[in-house]
């Protein structure tokens, strides 16, 4: 459930109408809803109750400073994957015991940042990275408390390009050689084994996956606490899927997932992490955008609007689907017609929608990409000098701008003309 809602014909957010919102900022823009990230991180949250838990934000989902503040006020703690995500939480006044370091290639630099400014864990996804972390501590003299994230090997069964734990992904240390490296990471000065790490993938619409995954991780957690480490925690990632049409899917909720996770890790007495991005961000999100032109093509007709792939890359990176509706509520039994949805970007990947049944829609009408609060204004780029789209937090009847549209001018300042040319 959302809280993108029609009311007296019009789309509003909360109590919103966002043709207010296009008129006092212009297209295109995102706009956020903070009941909804509200209601969606307490779903998880009351959901793993009774365990002892912290549901940490994947803030690469959405990251704005003042999302990041109403979850952190909320108690949640935050997944970061770069010293600059790191930065962000520490800036929307997130303390560094519910930050938690994920990523492939933290650098000894991203490491040194974490150290001293505090961190709950990192999760480490090598040897050589177990390496680094170690030498980095000890030069400081403090202790990383880590956990090693593990490839469980388990098929997400989701898009390719999301998918990370088949041994063939890059992610994590293959589980059937967790024990040797836990062996090793507890020998290492400035290294403080604390848990297990598993991250699957993204977009998972069935919990069988999650289950076998945290299946494994149960098993191992008895073999490495049988080997002496203590294991006082399991951060299980994230990845549960959101449906992306209206019409007909229907993933399982926060309430089956917690509810899996007691039943396959609640005997363990650890406490549960978890790392949910878009089931939160994902559907409080949206893309409001203006229809440019209506352009008649020979075999189909395309609709123009002044979004572009630039400002949400999912569907012409994933081949996503988002759902598309008109900001004037169309009225019952309304005209329909095939369009192809594009953006202006020179490149025919800059389709958001083929054959897309509408209502007919003109120059200058408004309307509404859904499901557009995840990895959307975060993958956004300048690509044809098109400046980055403002983002909008709505709450109750009010909204503010909480990330303005750069003038033509700043984009034109960063860049620099040397004195030799
Ligand atoms: N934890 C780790 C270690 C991750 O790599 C991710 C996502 C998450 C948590 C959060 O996953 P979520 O709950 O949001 O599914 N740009 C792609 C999605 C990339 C996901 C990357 N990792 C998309 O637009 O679908």
């Amino acid at each position: 459930m959302d809280h993108f809602l029609y009311k007296d014909g019009q789309l509003h957010a909360e109590d919103v109408a966002l043709e207010d919102i296009a008129e006092a900022v212009g297209t295109p823009f995102y706009v956020y809803s903070a009941a909804t990230l509200t209601r969606h991180y307490k779903l998880f949250s009351e959901a793993l109750q009774p365990l002892p838990h912290q549901v940490c934000f994947a803030i690469k989902s959405l990251s704005n400073l003042a999302v990041l503040k109403l979850l952190g006020d909320l108690g949640a703690g935050m997944d970061v994957v770069s010293g600059g995500e790191y930065l962000r939480a520490k800036a929307a006044g997130v303390p560094g015991e519910r930050i938690v370091f994920s990523g492939v290639g933290k650098t000894r630099e991203e490491m040194k940042l974490a150290l001293t400014g505090g961190i709950r864990q990192f999760n480490v996804e090598s040897e050589p990275e177990l390496h680094a972390l170690s030498e980095v501590a000890h030069w400081l003299g403090l202790t990383a408390p880590i956990t090693l994230r593990v490839n469980p090997d388990v098929d997400a069964k989701t898009h390719e390009k999301i998918a990370t734990g088949k041994k063939e992904n890059k992610f994590g240390i293959p589980i059937s050689k967790a024990r040797e490296v836990y062996a090793q990471a507890a020998r290492m000065p400035g290294i403080q084994v604390v848990g297990i790490d598993v991250h699957i993938g993204s977009q998972l619409t069935d919990l069988a996956p999650f289950e076998a995954a945290f299946q494994k991780v149960a098993e191992l957690t008895e073999q490495l606490r049988a080997d002496g480490h203590t294991i006082s925690r399991l951060d299980l990632g994230g990845g549960l899927g959101i449906p992306y049409t209206r019409s007909n899917e229907a993933p399982p909720l926060p309430l089956d997932y917690g509810a899996m996770i007691k039943r396959t890790l609640g005997h363990l007495g650890c406490e549960i992490e978890i790392e949910p991005g878009r089931l939160i961000s994902g559907n409080a999100g949206m893309l409001v955008s203006q229809v440019i032109y209506v352009k008649e093509g020979e075999d189909r007709t395309f609709l123009i609007v002044d979004a572009a792939m630039n400002d949400l890359v999912r569907p012409s990176m994933y081949g996503a689907h988002h759902d598309i509706v008109p900001i004037v509520e169309a009225a019952p039994g309304a005209e329909m017609q095939d369009y192809d949805v594009v953006g202006p970007v020179c490149e025919t990947g800059d389709t958001f929608a083929k054959s897309r049944a509408m209502t007919v829609l003109h120059e200058g009408d408004l309307l509404a990409f859904r499901s557009a609060g995840a990895y959307g204004a975060v993958m956004a780029s300048e690509y044809n000098t098109r400046p980055l789209v403002p983002e909008v937090l709505v709450q109750g009847d009010h909204f503010a701008v909480i990330r303005p549209r750069p003038s033509f001018d700043e984009i034109l300042k960063r860049d620099t003309i040397p004195s030799w040319l």
